[in-house]
């Protein structure tokens, strides 16, 4: 007989089985060595994840959790605490993993060993520990962002020359939002994936299969008060989207969430070049190339404006590149702008 509670209880139950985990082994459908090096990979992210979010939800009840350390990073960027804690948290949870020989962090000027892991641990993880940290101490949403690549070779000279190569060498990426909830977003190259930490489970559950960005979406998203810094072109893409019905602007200063508005909902992020960053401000390994792996799985475009963003080749580990990513049409029309004003060069 039919039962319409049990068949609820059971489609729940379904649900809630589907831990990060377990999706990455159904996702490879394999159970190789390859496929459960990406499962404990995933799983380890998770567990970083669930570190860094349990401190941001008590953060200002913490002594020593919010404000500034009073360092400089290689960036040239002051250092927040939390920026501190959440790369050491990477650190700690792949240390004894076998997995992970190298870590590489915004905040670390050289990539930081694993010796212990080397001979046998794979992979390198290169990562942005708190993505948008100037929105740390007013409580709005921050990020981490991740990106995996194969380990090739080892340098203990720290120059990294392996990682100098382009984001399609990326096996696995994705970030996580801390947010209202905690969602972590990823690809291993088979589609775009998130999931939502239930906090009484203690699990990160599938909450969206498959997610492909709309063709076209209504925001555009870009730091406005560099308008006079940019090239023409970019002001002109601006005027029109002014000029014309049907656009609407958003920015909240970390370019996660921004990002993750704009891959369910459409539309077109952008950090262009500006007079004093030629390059912009966002770095290609752990900001730009996950993200552009993530588009691209979810049927959008990434790019440089003029070059396409998984083709770039950074001449440096903290190499930074102007970005254009989202919906397909909306990031050809900025594209277009650029391009039309080369043609006239
Ligand atoms: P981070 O906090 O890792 O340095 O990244 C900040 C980035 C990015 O999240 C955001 O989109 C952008 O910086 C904001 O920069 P502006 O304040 O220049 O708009
Ligand atoms: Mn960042
Ligand atoms: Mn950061």
């Amino acid at each position: 007989m039919f039962d319409a509670d049990n068949l609820a209880q059971k489609y729940a139950l379904d649900r809630d089985c589907t831990t990060l985990s377990r999706h990455v082994l159904q996702q490879l459908q394999s159970f190789s060595p390859d496929a459960q090096d990406l499962s404990a990979l995933m799983n380890r992210i998770a567990l970083a994840a669930k570190l860094i979010a349990r401190r941001l939800s008590r953060a200002g009840l913490l002594e020593d959790a919010l404000g500034f350390t009073g360092n400089v990073n290689v960036q040239g960027e002051s250092v927040k605490k939390m920026d501190i804690f959440a790369n050491e948290v990477f650190i700690s949870v792949f240390k004894q993993s076998g997995l992970v020989c190298r870590l590489a962090s915004e905040e670390m000027e050289k990539p930081y060993y694993i010796p212990e892991n080397c001979p046998i641990g794979r992979y390198t993880l290169l990562y942005d520990p708190i993505d948008g940290s100037s929105n740390v101490d007013i409580n709005l949403n921050v990020g981490s962002i991740f990106s995996i690549r194969q380990q090739e070779g080892i340098d203990i000279d720290g120059s990294a020359q392996d990682l100098l190569q382009n984001g399609r060498k990326q096996i696995a990426a994705g970030y996580v939002l801390y947010g209202p909830s905690t969602v972590l977003v990823y690809s291993i190259g088979k589609g775009v994936h998130a999931f939502t930490l239930d906090p009484s489970l203690g699990e990160f559950i599938l909450s969206h299969e498959n997610i492909q960005v709309p063709v076209h979406g209504p925001i555009y998203s870009v730091n406005e008060g560099n308008f006079w810094q940019w090239d023409e072109p970019l002001r002109d893409y601006i005027r029109y989207v002014h000029r014309h019905e049907g656009y609407t602007a958003r920015y909240g200063g970390a370019l996660v969430g921004d990002f993750h508005r704009i891959l369910f909902q459409g539309g077109v992020f952008l950090y262009p070049g500006t007079v004093k960053k030629p390059e912009g401000k966002l770095r290609l390994l752990y900001e730009s190339a996950p993200l552009a792996f993530l588009i691209e799985q979810a049927g959008g475009k990434a790019s440089t404006g003029e070059k396409v963003l998984l083709d770039v080749v950074p001449n440096a580990l903290h190499a930074r590149t102007p970005l254009v990513i989202g919906s397909k049409e909306d990031v050809e029309l900025v594209e277009s702008f650029i391009r039309d004003t080369l043609k006239t060069l």
